[in-house]
Order: structure tokens, then C-alpha cells, then sequence
């Protein structure tokens, strides 16, 4: 078999176990992973690899596979991601359950594909506070599901560093959590009654589903079926759906949303997403580069000749994936590898600032901030972060202009069409949080 039947092999059997049509066409990502799996069991080939994923040269298959699965999975996150599903949820869903459950005084929810538990953990937050002292009276059972074993065990251990709560005030992180050094917080007992299960979403659609698959009253299934087929990710909606209680509720993802609507609707998800990043044509009121924009100027020199592979071969997911798993410094030298390849890349600079504020640098997210927005000046959510930024350094006036600029920019966008780096989250629901941002900052002036 040649080198390339064999990648095609494994990738197959790999989407049939997952699901997650997502590698078909993220072919170098998933040749890169592969390699690492190769080095890492001192193979000497892919075909050898081939063999081990079948339960020969004395290895366990399964075990091999849980491996390949926790590499490929992206556990990108973060507490109480989705300000508006929260706001939902703490307004009107979570209350409405409890005055439903007021009789038998349970809830049972379900948070499947929930990475390192920063979903669960949030609405264990939310249920602990609007129960207030009647909460040791309820039965609450959260569970939270995911197939890769490695989020599974963070989600255990509670441990975050910046990046997961990057949604939280200092306030807000020194209510649920403890510090356990500059980096790292871990969350209160009190918020930990959530149990962590290894589960495939995809055995939803088998003959014999998991019996305890049911009764729920709150199901969240954010951000997993966007790496399913079109087909696969409606057939699972919709037995979701079968597994709520009467009055119950299903959260999907912003991008996932459609799929409750119409499974003709969910097709274009993808083609939808791509077309939203475009960038947007300049519009008259759009701000001028700004005079100050340290553009050009070399980035990261010292790396510009590295040759070894994985750094070459970064990718926004990458940084992405190393910034979650909380290896900021990795994720810090693969957006500057990345920088140093593709320095136009306005997206790779709005990255390197997010991963800069997570350890403080608001210098240096600032500079890297007015970097994308000078090479793309219609990038909200540049914006958006660079007032955030100002705002921290209490130079709100120019605040109050990105924020401006950021609100503009997305009502110029059709109100269902997804931010660009937006997690998902659309121009229209996009627009009205930032202008309630705009509102509260102005009242408070
Ligand atoms: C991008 S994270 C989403 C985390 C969280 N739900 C959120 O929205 O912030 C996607 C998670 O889905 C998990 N996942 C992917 N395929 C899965 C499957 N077939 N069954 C269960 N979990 C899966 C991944 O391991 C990953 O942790």
C-alpha cells in the first residue's frame, strides 16, 4: 500500500469512529498529528502506525485510538463563552426549569462535548446561584460528556490558566476560584458537583443508545457539530432533541444554531462561515490606518529561519489549541512562526494580542491589535478587543470610538451572517451586545 492509501485509511476510519468530517479537508493538520503519534511510539513508518491502530505489533487498539482521538479533538473554550446564551440562561431558562422542578426539586443536565468542563462548571455557577441557600435542598445532576480523555481529566482536575476565563472580571475569578499561582486558578468546591463521563455523541445514532442518555432538562451541545457532516450533525440534533424532558431546552452553538431551524438551512454552514470572512469592502466612516501603527516592521526575527516542522507548519488552530490547553508560551512562538510566514495574516496579530493580555502585555496586545487593524480595517472584533484594552488603561475616549467602529462594522454585516473570529456569535447579536457595552460606558461617564 502506498504512503498516500494509507493516510487515506486511517483518515477514513478515523471520521467513521469521530465523526468528524472536519478532516477532510484539514488534511495537513491531521498528517501532522499523525507524526507526532509516530514519533512518539518510535514507528518507522505510517503503515507501521496502520498496524498499531488495528491492534498489532503488540499494542491495544483502543487504547491507540483514545490517543489519535485526544490529539485530533479541539477543546477550544472558555467560562460562560456566549455572553448572550448565559445572559438566557441565567435569565429565563434556568429560572423557568426551576419553578417547573419546584415539586420534585431536580434538573438533570447534560453538557456533551464539554472540553475541559468550563461549560459545565459555568452553569454549576449560575444553578448554585440562582438557588442561593435552597440549593442543598435540590438534586442537581450535571454531567458533563466528551470523548476525548485528556479534556475529560482537566475537567477533573478544575485547574485554569487565563485563557479559560478570559470572560471574567478579577472579581468574578476570585468569587469561584482560588489562586494557586500567577497563572493558574482552580475552581471552589462549591462549584464542582459535575461529573465527568467519556462519551461519543455519535452513539446517540447507534441501535442501542447509553440508557442514561435521557431525561434531561438542559442539554448544551456548543461548538461539537460543526465537525460532522451536514447530515450527521441534523441527526443528531434532532436526537438531542428526543432526549429533553417536556419544557426542556437544547443550547447549540452560534454557527449550529440553523440546524434547529431546517436541515436544508444547515447545508451552507461551512460556505456561510467562509463567506463572512471576507473582508468588508473600506466604507467612508471607517477609521484611516492609524498614525502610530508600528507597521511594518520585523516580527519576531529570531524566528523567520526556523526550519522544524511544527513551527513551520502553525496554523491559527494550532495557536488557538495551544492557547487553550493553557501552553501559552507554545502558543505564543506558533503565532509569531506564524507571523514571521504570513505576516498579512491580520488574524494571526488579533491571536498574538489575545495571547499578550493573557499574561498583561497590554503593550504589546495593543501593538499587535493596530497591526490587524491596519491590515484589515473592517475587523470587528480587532476593535472590539482594542477598546477593551483602552479601556483597561482608562483611555476611554479612543475606547468609545473602537467600540464605535466595531458596532458599525457588524451592522453593516446581514444580521445573521457570523463575525469573522467571532466564535460564532452573529453580526446582529454582535452589534447589540457592543452597543450595550457602548451605553453602560457612556451612563458611567
Ligand atoms: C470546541 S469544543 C466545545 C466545548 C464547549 N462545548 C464550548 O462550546 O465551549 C468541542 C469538544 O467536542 C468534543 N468532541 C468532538 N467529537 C466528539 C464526539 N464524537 N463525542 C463527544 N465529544 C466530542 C471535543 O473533544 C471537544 O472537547
Amino acid at each position: 500500500m502506498s504512503e498516500a492509501d494509507v493516510f487515506a485509511e486511517i483518515s477514513g476510519a478515523l471520521i467513521t469512529r469521530t465523526g468528524h468530517h472536519y478532516y477532510e479537508d484539514k488534511e495537513r493538520l491531521l498528517r501532522e498529528r499523525l507524526r507526532q503519534r509516530v514519533e512518539a511510539l518510535k514507528l518507522p513508518s505510517l503503515a507501521a502506525y496502520a498496524q498499531v491502530l488495528k491492534g498489532e505489533r503488540g499494542h491495544d487498539a483502543e487504547t491507540e485510538w483514545r490517543q489519535l482521538e485526544d490529539l485530533i479533538t479541539i477543546g477550544e473554550t472558555y467560562f460562560f463563552r456566549y455572553a448572550d446564551h448565559f445572559e438566557a440562561l441565567r435569565e429565563s431558562i434556568l429560572p423557568g426549569l426551576i419553578a417547573r422542578h419546584a415539586g420534585d426539586k431536580q434538573l438533570r443536565i447534560w453538557s456533551i462535548g464539554c472540553a475541559n468542563g468550563a461549560e459545565a462548571y459555568s452553569i454549576a455557577i449560575v444553578i448554585r446561584e440562582l438557588l442561593g441557600d435552597a440549593f442543598d435542598s435540590w438534586r442537581i445532576s450535571i454531567t458533563g460528556g466528551d470523548i476525548s480523555e485528556g479534556a475529560l481529566a482537566k475537567a477533573r482536575e478544575a485547574k485554569y490558566g487565563a485563557w479559560a476565563l478570559r470572560t471574567l472580571s478579577d472579581a468574578q475569578k476570585s468569587i469561584y476560584f482560588d489562586r494557586l499561582d500567577p497563572r493558574t486558578w482552580v475552581l471552589k468546591r462549591a462549584y464542582k458537583f459535575v461529573r465527568f463521563e467519556r462519551q461519543n455523541i455519535l452513539d446517540l445514532l447507534s441501535p442501542a443508545p447509553p440508557l442514561s442518555w435521557t431525561g434531561f432538562d438542559l442539554i448544551l451541545c456548543r461548538n461539537v457539530l460543526i465537525y460532522f457532516s451536514a447530515d450527521k450533525a441534523v441527526a443528531l440534533t434532532r436526537a438531542l432533541k428526543a432526549r429533553l424532558n417536556e419544557g426542556g431546552a437544547l443550547l447549540l452553538g452560534h454557527a449550529e444554531a440553523t440546524l434547529e431551524l431546517d436541515p436544508a438551512l444547515a447545508l451552507p454552514l461551512k460556505t456561510e462561515f467562509e463567506q463572512a470572512r471576507e473582508p468588508l469592502p473600506t466604507q467612508p466612516w471607517m477609521p484611516a490606518p492609524l498614525p502610530d501603527a508600528p507597521w511594518p516592521q520585523p516580527i519576531a526575527p529570531a524566528l523567520t529561519g526556523v526550519a522544524s516542522s511544527p513551527l513551520q507548519a502553525a496554523s491559527l488552530e494550532e495557536v488557538r489549541a495551544a492557547a487553550d490547553a493553557g501552553d501559552y508560551e507554545r502558543a505564543h512562538q506558533l503565532s509569531r512562526a506564524l507571523i514571521a510566514r504570513e505576516p498579512l495574516l491580520a488574524e494571526a496579530h488579533y491571536y498574538d494580542a489575545l495571547i499578550s493580555l493573557v499574561a498583561d502585555g497590554q503593550d504589546e496586545a495593543e501593538a499587535a491589535l493596530r497591526r490587524a487593524l491596519y491590515l484589515n480595517r473592517g475587523f470587528a472584533l480587532a476593535h472590539h478587543r482594542l477598546a477593551l484594552v483602552l479601556l483597561s488603561r482608562a483611555r476611554n475616549a479612543e475606547a468609545k470610538r473602537a467600540l464605535q467602529v466595531a458596532i458599525e462594522l457588524a451592522r453593516h454585516m446581514p444580521a445573521d451572517a457570523p463575525m469573522p473570529e467571532g466564535d460564532g456569535v452573529t453580526a446582529g447579536v454582535f452589534a447589540d451586545a457592543v452597543a450595550r457595552q457602548l451605553e453602560h460606558l457612556s451612563s458611567a461617564a
